[in-house]
């Protein structure tokens, strides 16, 4: 088919639909100030977390990312066959090593016809993940791509550090990326991954998570005020347009400061945190899942995702909803 490839009109790949899991169990800071010295009132001061979901012992990655996904096929209507490739963002595999969740996931769903594979970049897995699916889908090499962001974070969490352990939660993500129509609204934009390797020693894991917080907050802020500049760039009047800021959903000061510094107003920034805390690659297709269901959207809004983490990482993607 002439033109298909490249040669006389452009590909452009889209968010066809969403989904999430989160597991049942909730964790209230009240419990866990039982467990650590520390109290509602610090972690909701500092963080913006009310409670947390935890996955039950018998949940592995490949589970949550299994409902994920199984959600977002459904509201697409695709069936699993149709899906060419599946990027998996996780920093908490099923297997050290291989065989990788995301193949485990390919057999669970049905997904025949899909090459699988992992994601390694921390809390910017999954804007990492879209930005490939874009990449694939504008060169005509798939026509179909399952991005899942699935974490067990409670298994690499110290819970006897209240530094640490106050600030993370399970659960997954998932989207169906695919071609989009050549006239309509909707299309992945832009996107922007960068990696500041020299701050790896700030956010790590060595059996467990470690971490030097006022290092990574100082990080975030300036790194998200710097991938609303990038996605903007070409955007003719790109704030005033601005429907959602989709950031990853760390620490409400985090948000707050970057915003006051950017002097985009509060109400662009969409959290969650207060019920799910720092669902690492999950956190930004699981916010996604929930603007989508309050039907805060209509396609061809404009939304940017942000994130960032452990690398350290960090990028966004310009979406036309
Ligand atoms: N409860 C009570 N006190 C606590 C707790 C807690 N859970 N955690 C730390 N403290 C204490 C510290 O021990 C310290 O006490 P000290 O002064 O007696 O030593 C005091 O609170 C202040 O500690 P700071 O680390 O300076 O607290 P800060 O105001 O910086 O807040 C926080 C800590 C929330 C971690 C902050 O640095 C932050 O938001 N950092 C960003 C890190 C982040 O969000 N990481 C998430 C993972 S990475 C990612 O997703 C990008």
């Amino acid at each position: 088919m002439p033109g298909l490839r490249g040669g006389f009109f452009r590909l452009h790949a889209f968010i066809e639909s969403v989904g999430a899991y989160i597991p049942d169990r909730v964790m209230t800071n009240d419990e866990l100030s039982k467990m650590v010295d520390t109290s509602n009132e610090w972690i909701l001061s500092h963080t913006g977390i009310r409670e947390r979901h935890l996955a039950s012992d018998n949940e592995r990655a490949s589970d949550l990312a299994c409902r994920a996904a199984e959600r977002a096929l459904e509201s697409s209507s695709r069936p699993a066959e149709e899906i060419d490739l599946i990027l998996l963002a996780t920093s908490t595999p099923d297997f050290a090593g291989f065989p990788s969740t995301a193949s485990i996931v390919q057999e669970k769903i049905g997904a025949k016809n899909a090459g699988a594979m992992d994601l390694s970049a921390a809390c910017t897995g999954f804007i990492y993940g879209l930005e490939t699916a874009r990449a694939f889908v504008e060169s005509g090499s798939a026509q179909t791509v399952l991005v899942i962001g699935a974490e067990v974070l409670s298994r690499i969490v110290d819970w006897s550090d209240r530094n640490t352990c106050v600030l993370f939660g399970d659960g997954a993500g998932a989207v169906v990326v695919s071609r989009a129509a050549d006239h309509g609204p909707s299309r992945i934009a832009h996107g922007f991954l960068k990696s500041q390797g020299s701050g790896a020693e700030y956010l790590y894991v060595d059996s467990v998570i470690r971490m030097n917080g006022r290092k990574v907050y100082t990080f975030a802020v300036k790194a998200l005020c710097d991938i609303v500049d990038d996605l903007l760039h070409d955007v003719p009047q790109g704030r005033s347009k601005i429907r959602f800021v989709v950031p990853h959903q760390a620490n409400i000061r985090i948000i707050t400061a970057a915003g006051r510094r950017m002097g985009l107003p509060e109400k662009l920034f969409y959290t969650n945190m207060d019920r799910y805390a720092n669902t690492s690659a999950a956190s930004i297709p699981i916010a996604l899942n929930e603007i989508v269901n309050n039907h805060l959207l209509s396609r061809g809004d404009l939304i940017l995702t942000i994130g960032f983490g452990g690398g350290l990482t960090y990028g966004g993607n310009l979406i036309y909803w």
